[in-house]
């Protein structure tokens, strides 16, 4: 299951894939949430997530890019949100790009709203991207 979620991460995320001995610690994590989306019985995208008490962390999200506005990514949050809910959690948070105008659209059209940055956080060719960090309040 590991080398799978290694694999599909790569896909996703091709500029920071995790390797499967990174991934086998995150599924090992107390409170791992995870979910895949297979589409014609393909592994098409991925959610992973840690719920701790009433706090869940969406630890990263993608789909494939041939597999991409189709809805899958929507699916695959609302499967998070769902799972955390049930869970107990009240909030959910997560970091994005600043730069990463699908994703952050993403989390809008779902109700998560800026709640703090993190100047620098990521690496780009041309210099840094700031992280936002987004929040979901699960109760209301
Ligand atoms: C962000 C990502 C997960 C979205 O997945 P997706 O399956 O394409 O998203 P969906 O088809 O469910 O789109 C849902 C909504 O998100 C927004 N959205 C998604 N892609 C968008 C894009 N390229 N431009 C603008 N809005 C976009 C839209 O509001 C869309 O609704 P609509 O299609 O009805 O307009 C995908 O682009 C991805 O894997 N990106 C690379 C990895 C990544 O950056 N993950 C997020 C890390 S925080």
């Amino acid at each position: 299951m590991t080398v799978l979620l290694s694999q599909l991460h790569s896909s996703c995320f091709s500029d920071d894939p995790w390797p499967p001995q990174a991934m086998a610690e995150i599924v090992a994590m107390i409170g791992f949430v995870g979910r895949i989306a297979f589409e014609n019985e393909e592994a098409a995208g991925l959610a992973l997530a840690q719920g701790i008490g009433e706090e869940c962390e969406i630890l990263a999200l993608g789909v494939v890019p041939a597999r991409r506005r189709a809805g899958i990514g929507s699916a695959l949050l609302a499967a998070i949100v769902g799972e955390c809910r049930s869970r107990g959690a009240r909030t959910l948070f997560l970091e994005v790009a600043e730069d990463n105008i699908p994703a952050r659209a993403l989390y809008a059209a779902h109700g998560f709203v800026q709640i703090g940055r993190r100047a620098n956080y990521y690496r780009r060719r041309s210099g840094h991207a700031d992280a936002l960090v987004l929040r979901l309040l699960l109760s209301t």
